[in-house]
């Protein structure tokens, strides 16, 4: 079955597998962070009550990371695609690192937070963060030294809900890229995208938790797919 490329209204979510190929770890993969780090103790909020030294240290290595990263051809297809039709694109990830913006693109909708945040977890004010933090640096609002990442952990509400729920309700088309399909509520917009009447594809290295619910799954590295996608829809 083949994806109409004529869609008016397309709504990408984006994983960790987007940014593979830029050296960024994925979560579930063989070697992937979760294999590595008890995400318990890093990515809740209870972890980060029982110790933020080690959540920053975790975050902070992320950081670095990201910042030692460039973007891959993927990141360029999408921001290409969303310059080509600004009006009809709308970028979702779950992913916390900048690469989609350092590639171009614009207003992507973080819903998972971003390293390149500072949240303050006693009065909720935001601020660009520092490429090191500790959970000792005050907050330049209230002073509270209860500085954290402005990632979206486990137990918490993913960011900007709203907006992503009125784009998936208007979507001709959703397209799901490098994620696994097991983090909800971003592993159910596939669901949403069919009852709002979209056609799906899905762009992985493998076949995700919930490939059966899309109508066309193209399997291979984001770098190649990624851009040969945008560039059939484009002609
Ligand atoms: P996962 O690690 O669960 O899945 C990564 C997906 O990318 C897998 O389906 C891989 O097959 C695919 N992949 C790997 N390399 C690829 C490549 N070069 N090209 C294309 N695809 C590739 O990551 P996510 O689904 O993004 O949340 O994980 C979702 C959330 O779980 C994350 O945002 C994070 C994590 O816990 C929080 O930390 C809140």
């Amino acid at each position: 079955m083949t994806i109409s490329m004529n869609a008016e209204r397309i709504v990408i979510l984006t994983g960790a597998g987007l940014s593979a190929e830029s050296g960024l770890g994925t979560f579930r993969d063989k070697d992937g962070l979760w294999t590595r780090y008890d995400l318990n103790e890093v990515a809740t909020p209870e972890g980060f009550a029982r110790n933020p030294a080690l959540v920053h240290e975790f975050y902070n290595a992320r950081r670095a990371n990201m910042l030692a990263a460039n973007p891959n051809a993927a990141h360029l297809a999408l921001a290409d695609l969303q310059h080509f039709a600004p009006d009809r694109v709308t970028l979702v990830t779950q992913n916390v690192d900048d690469l989609l913006e350092r590639a171009g693109a614009r207003e992507v909708i973080h819903m998972h937070g971003e390293l390149t945040r500072a949240l303050c977890a006693s009065c909720d004010h935001r601020w660009d963060a520092p490429e090191t933090m500790q959970p000792t640096d005050p907050c330049p609002a209230c002073g509270a030294q209860s500085t954290r990442p402005d990632i979206v952990w486990f137990g918490e509400f993913p960011y900007q809900m709203e907006r992503i729920e009125a784009a998936l309700t208007n979507a001709d088309l959703f397209v799901a890229i490098g994620t696994s399909g097991n983090v909800y509520p971003a592993a159910g917009f596939v669901q949403e995208a069919i009852f709002a009447g979209a056609r799906t594809l899905e762009l992985n290295l493998e076949a995700s938790a919930n490939t059966g619910l899309f109508h066309e799954s193209r399997l291979g590295p984001a770098s190649l797919v990624v851009p040969e996608w945008v560039a059939e829809i484009r002609s």
